[in-house]
């Protein structure tokens, strides 16, 4: 009888920390700046001068002619579909769409 209790308590008590882990990797997810280098790094120009590696995606810090910013965070959350078809679907959680948005805000100069 010991024996379970002690084994339930266990797997309580390790359940917690796998909790905390995942959410200090949640934390560092919330990066908008690493969201869009793993995300959108690949097509998208990320920081103030780079040129995109994909010619025609526009480089982010060049967004604000064309964005409507809060448009854009609704749109991650629900699914990005850019008018290219190349440009993959994504759907972020909220904290991470805020996140990205907001380091695409901080770009435009
Ligand atoms: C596989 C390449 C690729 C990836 C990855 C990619 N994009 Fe794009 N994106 C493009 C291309 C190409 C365009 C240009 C589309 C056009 O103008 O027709 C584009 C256009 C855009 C535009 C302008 C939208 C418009 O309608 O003009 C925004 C905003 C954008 N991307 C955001 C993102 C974000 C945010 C991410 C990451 C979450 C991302 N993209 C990832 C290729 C990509």
């Amino acid at each position: 009888m010991m024996h379970y209790l002690a084994l339930a308590f266990g797997l309580f008590f390790f359940g917690g920390i796998m909790g905390a882990e995942l959410r200090a990797q949640d934390d560092l997810l919330v990066s908008g700046e690493d969201l869009a280098q793993a995300l959108c790094g690949s097509c998208h120009a990320i920081g103030a001068t780079q040129r995109s590696p994909h010619p025609v995606a526009p480089a982010f810090r060049d967004l604000q002619y064309r964005m409507d910013f809060a448009r854009l965070e609704e749109q991650l959350r629900q699914g990005l579909v850019a008018s290219h078809p190349e440009m993959p679907v994504f759907v972020l959680r909220d904290h991470e769409a805020v996140a990205l948005v907001r380091y695409l805000r901080s770009l435009q100069n």
